[in-house]
């Protein structure tokens, strides 16, 4: 079998941080699975909202759905660090698929998965209360990405209040008096320009509270 390096070295292609791999709505013809490095999957929202729907890292993939049903992209993609990728061009990707019934079942299972994530995603978007709709998104990214340390919970994915604001489809202005929110109530804290979760029981508590409040009225 081949080494990584191998395979690299045949259809490698390396990305620098914030380098567009392609744009929603691009021709594609090849599909990526990514070595190491992250890359966010994004699609622009109206008036120019950008909305993160997922952030990938090494051994995911992502640009299979133009090569199954060649269609254009459905969403951007976009280095987030230093990454590097393996391109598999259509006709690689259907002889995988016809030859590997462990490709075929992985690819199945990555795809359950997304439709899972999708309709969590959904009913977090269904979040009419901003406050809410901000503190749920951390709850899930906290759930998807959080490590927990001595200092409170990081993530493993950039997460500043403008990554968090295309999360939630909001501006960043409404996200950071949201966050400000959060801060006040020992919820989160900033390093630096990064969001750590402080307290998962006063996250879980605050959203509680805001769903009562919804429930019952103020
Ligand atoms: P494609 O449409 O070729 O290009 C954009 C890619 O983003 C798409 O293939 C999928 O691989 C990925 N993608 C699209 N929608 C989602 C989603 N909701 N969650 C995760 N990945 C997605």
């Amino acid at each position: 079998m081949s080494s990584e390096q191998e395979i690299f070295d045949k259809c490698g292609r390396t990305y620098n941080p914030n380098d567009v791999i392609f744009h929603e709505g691009d021709l594609g013809n090849e599909m990526f699975i990514i070595q190491s490095g992250k890359v966010k999957i994004s699609k622009q929202l109206k008036d120019g909202v950008e909305k993160t729907l997922v952030i990938l890292g090494p051994g995911d993939f992502f640009g299979e759905m133009a090569v199954i049903d060649k269609d254009v992209r459905s969403a951007n993609a976009v280095a987030l660090d230093a990454s590097r990728l393996i391109a598999l061009d259509e006709e690689v990707f259907e002889m995988h698929m016809q030859t590997n019934p462990k490709i075929v079942k992985k690819i199945l299972k990555n795809l359950t998965s997304r439709l899972r994530e999708s309709n969590q995603q959904i009913a977090n978007l269904m979040i009419k209360d901003s406050n809410r709709l901000v503190a749920n998104t951390i709850l899930l990214v906290v759930h998807k990405h959080g490590e927990e340390g001595a200092n409170g919970i990081t993530m493993d994915i950039p997460f500043t209040v403008a990554e968090l604001s295309k999360m939630c489809g909001l501006d960043s202005p409404k996200t950071q008096e949201i966050v400000d929110k959060l801060i006040k109530a020992k919820v989160v804290r900033l390093s630096g320009e990064t969001i750590v979760v402080t307290s998962l029981d006063n996250l879980e508590k605050f959203i509680k509270f805001l769903e009562m409040k919804e429930q019952f009225g103020e």
